[in-house]
């Protein structure tokens, strides 16, 4: 702000001083501003019809997350004719133009529709106005602009935001108070400002990316005049590199632990002590990113909302992983009920897994007719798992194997679709992200 305050203090110093600085009779002007000003009346309308040219000179901007408003420091142009203050040059020594205080002079009464302060008017500071012997008045306020746009943080940390800022005069109607646009665009000196050594100077975490200035003409209901209001759209993006290494990485991070929790083999011990510590992890980053977010709670970010699913299905998966183990290790368990063990081998064809399969079906229809098959199972079994965790299981064999491995193989299918589902919910996510990276 200092430097776009002092900025404008010397192009103000050149653009209005320097010829007002000419062959200045004081007397003149002092003669000139008597009779001016005489009979004027700051609070009447200079004419039924007053033109205000209008155009904005973009300063400086800023994102307040707290109270989604965007902060725009910028030079607000205005224009207009006020046909009182006409004079001619040759009757008061060649003044051209002089300068007044704007307390002094009629202004528009333009105000910001969609003010995120409200109560505060705008402040002009002690700007002066020109006003030329043709009766322009040209006002040029450094103003300090809150205006809300309210935040979509689905691609936190990749958001772009469409804030619009709506300027147009508080009480009169389009027939009085006109604006009109001097320019199309918004001149942006946002891009200008660069380090001796190339490098843009950054503006806090955003960026610019696009701004336009539109007239819109609107007519109500109620009445025939119409109502105009000058629109300023932007187009602000986050830029906060920091994001790639405190919230994408350790996302990326999570993401593969995850996929490590579902591959662990479902009578592991380790996969209840892996899983717990993802979902540990997972919290801390739920809580961390809340800290940062907790201003837009309408919007969940994808990543967050990814992080929260995969919590989810590890949530699933050590349950059913815990009650395996506790099952399976329970010499007296019982088995599955047929009910939920014929769609459990079905679902275990379907989702290729053919070893968890054998064995149950093995030990359920052919262990009390022939032992050969039994002893196959307890190889292949050995084999997959390949842990001490399920060695018991074989310990006292007719009698506990076959219900033990039951919920082995329901383990082994929960988990098979949380993978499922955890692959088809990354992939969704990353298509939809791809679209900002
Ligand atoms: C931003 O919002 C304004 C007003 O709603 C709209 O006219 C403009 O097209 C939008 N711009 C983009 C890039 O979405
Ligand atoms: C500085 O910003 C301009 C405009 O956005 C861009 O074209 C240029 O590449 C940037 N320079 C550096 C060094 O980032
Ligand atoms: C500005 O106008 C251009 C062309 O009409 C449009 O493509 C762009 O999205 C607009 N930008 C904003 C911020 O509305």
């Amino acid at each position: 702000m200092t430097v776009v305050r002092s900025a404008f203090g010397c192009g103000a110093a050149l653009l209005f001083f320097s010829c007002v600085a000419q062959a200045y009779d004081l007397n003149q002007v002092r003669r000139l501003h008597h009779d001016l000003f005489n009979n004027y009346n700051m609070h009447v309308v200079p004419s039924s019809q007053t033109i205000v040219k209008f155009r904005m000179n973009i300063k400086h901007f800023d994102m307040i997350e707290d109270t989604q408003a965007l902060m725009v420091d910028s030079w607000i142009v205005n224009e207009w004719v006020d046909p009182r203050l006409k004079w001619d040059p040759e009757d008061y020594g060649r003044v051209y133009k002089i300068s007044v205080p704007h307390t002094m002079l009629w202004k528009p009464d333009l105000d910001v529709y969609n003010n995120a302060n409200v109560g505060k008017p705008l402040s002009y500071g002690n700007t002066l106005l020109i006003v030329f012997h043709d009766g322009r008045v040209l006002f040029v306020p450094p103003v300090r602009l809150h205006f809300t746009c309210v935040m979509d943080l689905t691609f936190w940390p990749h958001d772009t935001h469409n804030c619009t800022l709506t300027i147009g005069s508080w009480i009169h109607d389009g027939i009085t108070i006109d604006p009109q646009l001097m320019h199309d665009k918004p001149e942006l000196d946002i891009n200008e400002l660069q380090t001796a050594d190339g490098k843009n100077l950054t503006r806090g975490m955003w960026n610019l990316l696009d701004a336009n200035i539109t007239r819109n003409v609107r007519v109500y209901d109620c009445c025939p005049e119409p109502y105009i209001d000058i629109k300023v759209s932007m187009l602000v993006a986050r830029n906060a590199p920091a994001y790639d290494w405190t919230v994408k990485l350790p996302a990326v991070g999570l993401c593969i632990l995850t996929l490590v929790v579902f591959l662990l083999p479902p009578a592991a011990g380790e996969k209840v002590i892996f899983g717990g510590l993802s979902l540990i992890l997972d919290v801390m980053f739920i809580a961390y990113t809340n800290m940062e977010i907790s201003n837009a709670p309408t919007h969940i970010p994808l990543i967050v909302e990814m992080v929260c699913e995969q919590l989810m299905l590890v949530v699933a998966s050590i349950v059913v992983a815990s009650l395996t183990l506790r099952m399976a290790r329970d010499p007296y368990t019982k088995g599955l009920h047929t009910v939920i063990k014929r769609p459990l081998i079905v679902l275990s064809y379907a989702l290729c897994l053919h070893n968890y399969k054998n064995i149950v079906g093995f030990t359920r229809w052919e262990v009390s007719r022939a032992h050969q098959p039994y002893a196959r199972t307890f190889k292949s079994d050995e084999l997959e798992l390949g842990e001490n965790g399920t060695t018991h299981l074989y310990g006292g064999p007719e009698v506990t194997t076959s219900p033990g491995l039951d919920w082995l193989l329901l383990s082994a299918v929960v988990d098979r679709v949380c993978l499922i589902v955890y692959v088809a919910i990354f992939t969704i996510n990353m298509l939809s992200f791809s679209a900002v990276l």
